[in-house]
């Protein structure tokens, strides 16, 4: 496991919201479809270590961005500051609205800022809370290879990277299986080899498991845990994943909580549990 990654803690006053954070995750909020996962572009550079590995494969500096119109705008990230060690699964959590899917999308490319910076590494590819918006073709491969239709690629091309694909998140066996067959965390699966096809750098994962059992839950968490630690050193691909379930922080290399559009604290998934304990949560 990587050690954790530097305290990026500014000393805000920890608020605690039961209502909001629970250890058995929460009732979504009414939302329109989500977008389909996508890719984003630009691939840029971090800083090395001694042996010329980049460490960190997202770097965010007092990132500032405002939404909405007129009346209704308002700051929604509030001078971020975060980094991702590269090959890592970094969890991100904090209450509802609290700005952590506008960070995702700020990672991703999908949104510029109004302030600070963010470098991160690319491509970046998107999963998202609901498998049924994501996992729309047919059969398993069709759908895993959805995405790279854009690249006009050879067919041999694309069912190879089908194939691994799906081997890394451990559903080789169900490459030609109908989608709506499958359970939902094994369709978080595939929507996450969809997203991996791609040879994404960076994987942008919000709230993957809010609609899944105990036992999807955990098979999506080690599917991505093992595809962060499949890449040679320096090399691997990065996760960032947005929850509500304290339970997930086990699985975690690095953990970050968010409050009122910045980062609060960066640190150890233990680090994290005192940290919650300390505010009121029952963990
Ligand atoms: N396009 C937009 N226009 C105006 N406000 C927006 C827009 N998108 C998000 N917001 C607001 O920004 C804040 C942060 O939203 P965001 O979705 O990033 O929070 P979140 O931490 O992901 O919450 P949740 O845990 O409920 O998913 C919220 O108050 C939200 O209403
Ligand atoms: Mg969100």
């Amino acid at each position: 496991m990587l050690a954790s990654v530097g305290s990026a803690a500014a000393g805000a006053a920890a608020r605690w919201d039961p209502a909001a954070c629970s250890t058995s995750g929460r009732a979504p909020p009414p939302q329109a479809p989500r977008p389909r996962r996508r890719a984003a572009p630009p691939p840029r550079a971090s800083r090395a270590d001694d042996s010329g590995h980049p460490v960190f494969s997202i770097s965010v500096n007092g990132a500032r961005l405002s939404l909405g119109r007129g009346a209704s705008r308002r700051e929604v990230l509030r001078g971020v500051d975060l980094q991702v060690q590269r090959g890592s699964l970094h969890m991100l959590l904090g209450p509802n609205g609290c700005g952590k899917s506008t960070l995702l999308r700020v990672l991703g490319g999908l949104l510029p800022l109004d302030g600070g910076g963010v470098d991160a590494d690319g491509p970046s590819g998107f999963v998202f809370q609901n498998p049924d918006h994501q996992v729309v073709m047919p059969t398993v491969a069709a759908d895993v290879a959805f995405g790279l239709g854009r690249y006009r690629l050879p067919e041999a091309q694309v069912a190879s990277a089908v194939e691994r694909a799906l081997a890394l998140v451990n559903m080789s066996e169900f490459m030609h299986r109908a989608t709506h067959t499958l359970s939902g965390g094994q369709r978080q699966r595939v929507a996450i080899a969809g997203a991996l096809a791609e040879e994404p750098r960076v994987l942008l994962l919000d709230e993957l498991t809010t609609f899944l059992d105990v036992e999807d839950q955990f098979g999506v968490l080690r599917a991505v845990r093992d595809v962060t630690r499949s890449g040679a050193r320096g090399r691997g691909v990065t996760a960032v994943w947005v929850t509500h379930r304290f339970e997930e922080l086990e699985y975690a290399d690095a953990a970050s909580y968010m409050e009122g559009g910045r980062i609060v604290f960066t640190g150890s998934p233990e680090q994290l549990r005192q940290r919650l304990k300390a505010m009121g949560a029952t963990l």
